[in-house]
């Protein structure tokens, strides 16, 4: 159900954030915004805001930020539909109704469906466990000396060699052909009709936060491939939005969660009493799956593997820790390959004295980072030196990057004020340090030339954000079309209009996307503190550089598309006659 824009701004102005969030979070009017503990990380001095002005929130802390609609998308966890309901009811907005209800019905009742079979056939697994063909199932257990008690708390079961076994047991519960093959536990064949597809493998259920089974994981016994099957993704499994063994972790008590990367991994730690661990569904790491671990922890420690591509995962998972505003540790488990191979060998006691030790996750990175240079020769050494620099700037908030340039000037034994110059020419040369941004979806290349053509369109917006005046000063040169991201014209599109009309309105143009990574990329640009730079003259020269940096960008782009696009040869002169003279053209903020 898609409702209309005009419905959607109505309803968003007659839901005053103040009040809404006041529903949920204790805040107080500190000068023109309210202030209070933020709901979406764990914190202990205040960093989260609210603007009755914007009618916006945004928390310094972790990023997170957006309209009213985007608050309870994020607190509720509705779809962006979901939140227009709630608060229209809320409100006393009338919303167009019927189909939405049939539709919405129809799918609850095929995810109640799902959830179902799932259930059953975990539980006819289970039960094949202890039985004669499962023995070999639980003898492998046994092997890798888990305890009853553990196999029953994970559920563990066993499914059979018989290839269809599974699926005549369902259909004797009554499920259809059709439900078995959607849940993802049988395929059909023409030759061969219904067959399971699990067969011959323990069986691991996968289950959401509230235990209830969404999927599988089933390993051979032995060194067959591929060594784990896994459900596929279905309407109730989500691999980038779940995590293996999350239901007990989230209950753990412990003030951070211990990730890795294997099921085994997993299980073993729960039994060695480590409680707080969960693994993702033997996919990367994704920001989805960050931003639930938020909900209840500040601090993630990384378990992975200890070889090369355990060290690649865990510094991809260290950047989208990052981006959600949690702190990532990395623990060593050498000289073993993974937790449960170090529990085995080492026992807990050790285990519990690495997770004491574990390293603060920047650290980590450098360390991974000095790898690729050589600290004997000066050369490499400066090159070692400036990529901290430029790591450094990412820290976007002042106390934390100062602490980080003395921890690191310290250790690498580079000179402080030495350091700390390299850094602040290095934020100079990029305009600004680095915003604390929200992931649009997993990790960005730090490097992805991509990237780095949207950073300047993204800065411009906000720019004439915090000060609507330079928009006279620069409409001359930039207009919506030299945005070429399409999320970035869409914002301009509108934020252009309204600048010309005199008043903005961040918090409607944030509703103009439906789509809750789209919302939460829109928001940042509402958001984000053009700090670092003290003098004007500095601000200036920064502000030129974006705004050259947009009309080049746009002019390239459409030089690229001479020839099959006919508006873009008018652009391409009117954008190098605009950056000749913008070239020249000393753009006063005053
Ligand atoms: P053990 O070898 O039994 O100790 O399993 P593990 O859990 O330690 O697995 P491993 O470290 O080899 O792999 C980590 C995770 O990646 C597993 O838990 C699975 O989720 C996934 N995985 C491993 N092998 C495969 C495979 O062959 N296919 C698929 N789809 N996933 C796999
Ligand atoms: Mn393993």
């Amino acid at each position: 159900m898609y409702y209309p824009d005009e419905l959607v701004e109505e309803v968003r102005m007659k839901s005053d954030i103040v009040d809404v969030i006041s529903g949920y979070v204790k805040i107080q009017k500190k000068g023109s915004s309210y202030f209070g503990l933020c709901p979406f990380h764990n914190e202990k001095s205040p960093s989260f805001s609210v603007s009755q002005g914007k009618q916006m929130y945004y928390c310094f802390g972790c990023g997170a930020g957006g309209n009213v609609f985007t608050f309870l998308m994020e607190y509720e966890n509705y779809s962006f539909p979901e939140a227009v309901k709630a608060l229209a009811e809320r409100a006393g907005v009338n919303l167009p109704e019927a189909e939405y209800n049939e539709e919405a019905r129809k799918k609850e009742s095929r995810r109640t469906k799902l959830l179902e079979v799932n259930k059953e056939a975990a539980k006819y697994f289970f039960y094949q466990l202890r039985r004669g063909q499962g023995q070999a199932g639980y003898q492998y257990l046994k092997k890798r000396q888990l305890s009853d008690e553990t196999i029953h708390k994970f559920g563990l079961g066993f499914a059979n060699v018989t290839s269809d076994d599974l699926t005549r047991y369902l259909k004797s519960k009554g499920y259809e052909d059709k439900l078995i093959q959607e849940a993802g536990l049988a395929t059909f064949d023409e030759k061969y009709g219904m067959h399971d597809k699990f067969w011959n493998r323990v069986m691991f259920p996968i289950q959401d936060i509230n235990h209830r089974v969404i999927g599988f994981g089933g390993r051979v016994m032995g060194d067959a491939k591929p060594k784990y099957l896994n459900s596929p993704e279905t309407m109730i499994f989500d691999k980038s939005r779940n995590l293996y063994g999350l239901n007990f972790a989230r209950t753990a008590r412990t003030n951070n969660i211990i990730l890795c990367e294997g099921y085994m991994d997993v299980i073993a730690m729960h039994q060695a009493g480590f409680t707080q661990a969960a693994a993702s569904l033997g996919t990367a790491f994704t920001a989805g799956q960050a931003n639930l671990l938020r909900r209840y922890v500040q601090e993630v420690i990384l378990a992975y593997d200890s070889d090369g591509a355990g060290v690649n995962a865990a510094l991809r998972a260290i950047g989208i820790l990052k981006e959600v505003g949690l702190t990532g540790k990395v623990l060593n488990l050498e000289p073993y390959k993974d937790p449960d191979e170090f529990i085995k060998n080492l026992g807990q006691d050790a285990f519990k004295e690495r997770i004491k030790q574990a390293e603060n996750s920047f650290f980590f990175e450098l360390r991974m980072l000095q790898k690729d240079y050589d600290l004997n020769d000066p050369e490499s050494k400066t090159r070692f030196h400036r990529e901290i620099a430029k790591k450094l700037c990412g820290f976007s908030e002042e106390v934390e990057r100062e602490n980080y340039i003395e921890a690191v000037a310290q250790k690498y034994h580079i000179g402080f004020d030495n350091l700390r110059k390299l850094v602040v020419s290095y934020a100079s040369q990029t305009g600004l340090a680095a915003p604390a941004v929200r992931p649009k979806s997993g990790i960005q290349k730090k490097n992805d030339p991509k990237e780095n053509l949207k950073k300047p369109q993204k800065l411009l917006l906000t720019w004439l954000v915090e000060e609507p005046g330079v928009y006279q000063k620069i409409k001359k040169y930039i207009s919506p079309s030299d945005f070429t991201e399409d999320l970035y014209k869409k914002i301009a599109e509108k934020l252009f209009a309204d600048l010309e009309s005199g008043s903005i309105n961040p918090a409607a143009i944030i509703s103009l996307f439906t789509d809750e990574e789209q919302q939460r990329e829109a928001a940042s640009v509402f958001n984000t503190k053009l700090a670092l730079l003290n003098t004007r003259a500095d601000q200036e020269k920064a502000f030129h550089d974006i705004v050259v940096a947009v009309k080049r960008n746009s002019l390239e782009y459409f030089s690229s598309q001479l020839g099959t696009d006919v508006l873009a040869l008018g652009q391409v002169i009117e954008g190098k006659k605009a950056l000749e003279e913008l070239s020249k053209t000393h753009i006063s903020l005053d």
